[in-house]
């Protein structure tokens, strides 16, 4: 009994506004660049060494509790619907909401997307502001980019929680997302392409929790063509050996050795240009040399 009873004071302790449980991504990196990104939404403004609503401003809460259903990228935490004017946590200048284009654009120009690869992982670290920030997460993928239907992925290492909630505050959760080997990235947000975009959320009561976070797929270059076939076309009774291949042209004192001073035809020349060297033509050359030597 002892285990369970902070977890339902927990639980009945977030229902209240002012203590609705919060995290945020603070930092993605892939397994392929160095490049560093975070969660749509956040502002790096906000203060991270509370837990209060001054601290939970750009929280991203999200809309739709399941993966068939999960569409867009929630809203900072101050558009949520139960931000009411009057209720605890209700900021008239509220954040961006957020919406997708813009903010990854944006994060383009700031080189915030981290590069992945197929079959890759993407790291994942969630800032936990308090209790019901936590895990475990459920991450989905949308291969346009564009965070209008997503399906699910694997996570390789999972945020401790149960149901989205634990005594952590204040705390770094790292989580590792696996990339599937046969994904395709298709978004287009400023100079990048191939970029895919990521939804994590936590099934918090009060949220979900969690945010989309788009990544650059890296795509290798396809390999060289393989060279054209050699051609076959030869006629059957001509060499097409790899010797017959090495073999020179005949030089002209070969084949004035070979004609004697005959007379042939240009065929019966051209093909005995291309045939064996004469096996005595380098004996009758020297003692030619020595004749014009008058040795
Ligand atoms: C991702 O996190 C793991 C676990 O901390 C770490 O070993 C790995 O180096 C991280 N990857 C990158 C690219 O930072």
């Amino acid at each position: 009994m002892r285990f369970y009873t902070p977890f339902f004071a927990l639980t009945a302790a977030s229902v209240i506004p002012s203590v609705i449980g919060h995290c945020l991504v603070v930092d993605t990196v892939g397994d392929a660049g160095r490049a560093h990104g975070y969660g749509l939404g956040v502002n790096f403004a906000t203060p991270r060494d509370g837990t209060g609503t001054a601290f939970q401003k750009d929280v991203t809460v999200f809309g739709e509790t399941t993966v068939g259903l999960a569409k867009g990228c929630g809203k900072t935490h101050m558009q949520a619907d139960r931000y009411l004017p009057g209720q605890p946590g209700y900021d008239p200048a509220p954040d961006q909401p957020n919406t997708v284009k813009p903010m990854v654009e944006k994060m383009v120009t700031m080189g915030s997307i981290p590069m992945c690869s197929a079959g890759g992982y993407l790291n994942v670290t969630f800032h936990q502001i308090n209790g019901d920030g936590a895990g475990p997460f459920t991450c989905m993928i949308d291969q346009t980019g564009m965070a209008s239907k997503f399906t699910k992925i694997t996570v390789k290492k999972q945020a401790d929680g149960i149901n989205g909630a634990n005594a952590g505050a204040l705390v770094k959760n790292l989580l590792i997302v696996n990339i599937p080997a046969d994904v395709k990235c298709t978004g287009t947000f400023g100079s990048k392409k191939n970029v895919c975009m990521i939804r994590c959320q936590n099934p918090s009561a009060n949220g979900p929790f969690g945010a989309c976070i788009p990544f650059e797929l890296k795509v290798t270059a396809p390999p060289p063509p393989p060279p054209p076939p050699v051609e076959e076309d030869a006629p059957a009774d001509e060499e097409t050996t790899d010797d017959a291949k090495m073999k020179r042209d005949l030089t002209d004192e070969q084949m004035d050795f070979i004609m004697g001073g005959e007379y042939f035809t240009p065929e019966q020349k051209a093909r005995m240009r291309k045939s064996s060297p004469p096996k005595k033509f380098n004996k009758w050359k020297n003692r030619k040399n020595r004749k014009a030597h008058g040795n």
